[in-house]
């Protein structure tokens, strides 16, 4: 069955020629990602989607991730998801409802939050809070980018609210020097916060009590057992893992600079990897020939599970709908959200 979608995939890739080309996020399973026209990480994809002229973006991804295709492309270009389903767990942990309200109780307390924070989105997150961040004065950032999205955003205002991912906004202000104390957790289902508002007066940076299902089965654990049995060893791992896991890797960065940094060192070393299974076999089997070993960090398999919805079925279905001149799978967001979420977008993609 699989063989005949690989064959279907690419008999409509053959009608449709260059009127679609195929983005491939990285954790995209290999009986997918083979056919891909381009690869990235979150920034990488975010600025190939604003240069390809093709007509269909089919986008192998997470839903957060066509959203930013569609905003990125020309009017005439359509952004199409392959299964509507793949989603992003982290992403759907904030809510523009749920933003709102923080910033409603972040007024009560401060007075006045567009005077004195900076919204900073993760791009894994729905376009409306790319919107929220584009009305407010705050800016999008990608796990490449976020060290200077940071200091970006201190230069406009005095603190940063950070969502969704807790991690990724701990590990960056950690980097900057910013005391733990100062970065407190907002936990979206409580009131204020969970935080008195001492604390938040106190805060430097507020981070959203969100994460990532994948990130979170690292443990600082497996890197010292792991190092016990190769002290020569090198660990490297994506921000969105918790503070212990970066703290005590060599490397931490995207899904594009671990397989930069992995396929640019030296012949016969050995890596233990802190991100998505997908993206481990695949360089673990492109780096074997130069003696390289690459290991995973967690006994367990843990995938992204909704990247993993996108399957040869899926994408056959697809290709071979949009062939026949049946648009499915469009991901459009409405155009006064798409207007404002390109404010944050462009914001960062001019700061980055
Ligand atoms: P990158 O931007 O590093 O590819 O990360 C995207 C992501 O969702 C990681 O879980
Ligand atoms: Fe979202 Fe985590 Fe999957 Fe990345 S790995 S797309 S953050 S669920």
């Amino acid at each position: 069955r699989d063989d005949e979608a690989q064959e279907r995939i690419r008999a409509a890739r053959a009608r449709l020629g260059e009127r679609a080309v195929l983005l491939c996020h990285h954790y995209q399973r290999a009986d997918v990602y083979q056919h891909a026209d381009l690869t990235g990480d979150s920034l990488k994809l975010s600025r190939l989607a604003s240069q390809t002229d093709a007509e269909f973006i089919v986008f192998c991804g997470v839903h957060f991730m066509a959203e930013v295709a569609d905003i990125m492309s020309q009017p005439h270009q359509k952004a199409i998801l392959p299964d509507l389903a793949a989603g992003c767990s982290m992403a759907d942990m904030a809510n523009l409802a749920k933003v709102e309200r923080c910033w409603r109780e972040l007024r009560e307390v401060l007075g006045t939050p567009d005077a004195l924070i900076t919204p900073v989105t993760y791009i894994n997150s729905a376009a409306d809070l790319k919107a929220f961040c584009g009305e407010h004065g705050g800016i999008v950032c990608t796990s490449t980018n976020a060290p200077v999205i940071l200091d970006w955003a201190f230069a406009q205002r005095e603190k940063v609210l950070f969502f969704p991912d807790q991690h990724l906004g701990r590990w960056t202000g950690y980097k900057k020097g910013i005391p733990l104390e100062q970065m407190v957790v907002w936990d979206p289902d409580l009131e204020y916060g969970g935080l008195t508002p001492e604390q938040i007066r106190n805060a430097k940076i507020l981070l959203w009590k969100g994460h990532c299902s994948v990130h979170q089965m690292f443990q600082e654990n497996h890197i010292r057992r792991w190092r016990m049995q190769h002290p020569e060893g090198l660990v490297i791992s994506h921000p969105e893992s918790s503070l212990d896991v970066c703290v005590n890797s060599d490397y931490v960065g995207s899904t594009e600079y671990i397989i930069n940094v992995i396929k640019n060192a030296a012949p016969n070393t050995r890596w233990l990897v802190g991100t998505e299974l997908n993206l481990v076999n695949r360089l673990a089997e492109e780096v074997k020939p130069e003696g390289k070993i690459v290991q995973f960090m967690a006994p367990t398999v843990c995938m992204c599970s909704t990247m993993q919805r996108i399957d040869p079925q899926h994408l056959a279905w697809t290709l071979e709908n949009l062939a026949d001149g049946k648009i499915v799978n469009h991901i459009q967001v409405p155009p006064h959200e798409a207007e404002l979420a390109k404010v944050a977008l462009d914001r960062m993609l001019a700061v980055s």
